[in-house]
């Protein structure tokens, strides 16, 4: 296990630090930035199937469900068309409205989810065209969907999701900007700028796993005895609030609640004095300058701000109690180097609390009963 391990002393830890290959793995042979071609044979042999789809719907559960939020943010961005997102155990109890016009987006790292096999089979069963994006290669899911497309992160052992999380981001970036570029709403320009800059992302998550550690680690101390914790973030950020609380509660057992930054002020803001721990996801995208208000509403009240934000940025950084700098992208990527820190917090207050990293207490790896 020892070797397995990589030098490295649990295997969670080791899955983080290799995104960036296992982001380029998954990008291999697919996206030809010179050359201006994103090329996915399992899901382009069906393209036809993608754009005439009135409908999208993405089914998974836990991270990938995460996964699949920020999914949304980018197929209806680039591609224009209407997606919905549904945790597979809602989905296949509650009678959807479903019909041969859906087309449906799979997510599972493992392939073998009961909840999410279930729902496909009752997507399938109305009609649905079913894509499948799994990480196990020949697992029970990726045999049963209509076609789909791997990640190719490698094997995930940590029970909590790392690499699984940021490839299944890569192959939804390639899906929307492909289908945005082949049903005519994103323009060429547009699409080479993007393709250009999600080609260079497993670099910039090299550079953040680089630079970031002292800060982290610095900041797990401080914070490792913390009973709540708060994530906040907008637009593709707010899936990404979601996932770093996901990895708290996960691994050190702290409870953790993420939040869109905007809707703080209809409940979590009560929670707010000088002992809540705020991790707020701040890189100059978006809305910046709400987010900017959102720190000062949190100062004003005393919390801690853990602020993730772009190298360089003055006025979040002025305000806040901790900084952790990642490099620039287009905000349709930031969620990608955003958690990075975030699992690596995450991974360092269980650490410090000495909890199991790999095999937390309760979870499986995957959830193949009810
Ligand atoms: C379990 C795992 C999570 C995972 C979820 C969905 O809860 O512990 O890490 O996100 O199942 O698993 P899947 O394999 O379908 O992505």
């Amino acid at each position: 296990e020892q070797i397995e391990k990589g030098g490295y002393e649990h295997f969670m830890l080791k899955e983080i630090f290799e995104q960036p290959k296992s982001i380029l793995d998954t990008m291999r042979g697919r996206l030809l930035a010179d050359e201006g071609i994103i090329k996915m044979a399992g899901i382009w042999d069906h393209l036809e199937r993608l754009t005439n789809a009135e409908r999208i719907i993405i089914i998974a559960c836990g991270t990938s469900w995460h996964a699949g939020l920020i999914g949304e943010y980018l197929i209806e961005e680039f591609a224009r068309v209407p997606v919905e997102v549904e945790y597979a155990s809602e989905f296949r109890y509650r009678n959807p409205i479903i019909s041969s016009k859906d087309v449906v987006i799979a997510i599972s790292q493992s392939g073998e989810t009961a909840d999410t096999m279930a729902a496909i089979k009752l997507a399938k069963e109305k009609g649905a065209f079913v894509f499948g994006i799994c990480n196990v290669v020949d697992s029970s899911i990726s045999r049963y969907t209509d076609a789909g497309a791997y990640t190719h992160a490698g094997p995930e052992i940590g029970v909590a999701s790392t690499k699984a999380f940021t490839a299944q981001l890569t192959i939804l970036s390639l899906i929307a900007i492909k289908l945005g570029n082949h049903n005519g709403n994103l323009g060429k320009a547009d699409f080479m700028r993007l393709i250009t800059e999600l080609e260079a992302i497993p670099k910039k998550v090299e550079d953040v796993l680089k630079t970031v550690d002292e800060a982290v680690k610095t900041i797990a101390k401080k914070f490792a005895d913390a009973t709540n914790f708060l994530y906040l973030g907008r637009g593709y950020n707010f899936p990404a609030a979601l996932e770093g609380a996901l990895k708290l509660k996960e691994i050190s057992y702290i409870h953790a609640e993420g939040y869109p930054a905007a809707e703080m002020k209809h409940g979590p803001i009560a929670l707010i004095d000088e002992n809540m721990p705020i991790v707020i996801i701040a890189p100059k995208v978006g809305h910046y300058d709400k987010i900017v208000s959102n720190v000062q509403e949190i100062k004003a009240r005393k919390g801690q701000v853990i602020a993730i934000i772009n190298k360089g940025d003055t006025q979040v950084a002025a305000m806040a109690d901790y900084i952790i700098e990642i490099p620039e992208t287009s905000e349709c990527f930031s969620p990608i180097l955003a958690s990075v820190p975030l699992q690596l917090l995450s991974y360092y207050i269980a650490v410090e609390r000495g909890a199991n990293v790999d095999q937390p207490r309760n979870l499986a790896k995957s959830v193949t009963v009810e």
